[in-house]
């Protein structure tokens, strides 16, 4: 039984995040999907708002659970029983960060290996940044998100107004 955790800050999940979850769920047994509680990006929504997105989004993935978690990825790789890290690759410019968060915590724990997956060419331009700024000046969100995320999205826009 290999478990993988997919620790992010989902702020919010964009149709990229799904699509990695979708594919990781095919390839493990268990996949814990991991939102990172105290983001140094400060986050749009609350560490709640932002599981209960992934939630509905995911709910048809039966081996797929959505956690909150604090502090370091592989300890919550450990918590969970999780012999590996999923992150997704969208482009060269993710490589360096992603290599070297993927170095850092194989030093941390040498027995969790990082597993990426290259993002599917549809939503190589998909991030949660780019959605909420396009969101912030009332662009079409319909190529990054399901319309469940965008209506929340849109809603906490208006309300930041
Ligand atoms: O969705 P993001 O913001 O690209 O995700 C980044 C995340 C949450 C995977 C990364 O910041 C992280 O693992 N944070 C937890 C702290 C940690 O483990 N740091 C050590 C690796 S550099």
């Amino acid at each position: 039984m290999v478990t993988a955790v997919y620790p992010g800050s989902f702020d919010p999940a964009t149709y990229g995040h799904l699509d990695i979850i979708r594919r990781a769920s095919v390839s493990f047994d268990r996949v814990v999907v991991g939102v990172l509680h105290n983001s140094a990006k400060s986050p749009l929504f609350s560490v709640e708002e932002r599981v209960n997105i992934l939630e509905k989004a995911a709910k048809n993935i039966p081996n797929v659970v959505i956690k909150p978690f604090d502090g370091l990825s592989v300890n919550f790789a450990k918590e969970n029983g999780a012999q590996v890290i999923v992150r997704g690759l969208r482009a060269v410019t993710d490589f360096e960060y992603e290599l070297q968060m993927a170095q850092t915590n194989r030093v941390l724990a040498p027995d969790i290996d990082t597993v990426f997956l290259t993002t599917s060419l549809e939503y190589a331009y998909v991030s949660s940044t780019i959605m909420k700024e396009v969101a912030r000046f009332d662009g079409d969100l319909s190529k990054f998100a399901p319309p469940e995320i965008i209506q929340v999205l849109r809603m906490k826009m208006q309300k930041n107004r």
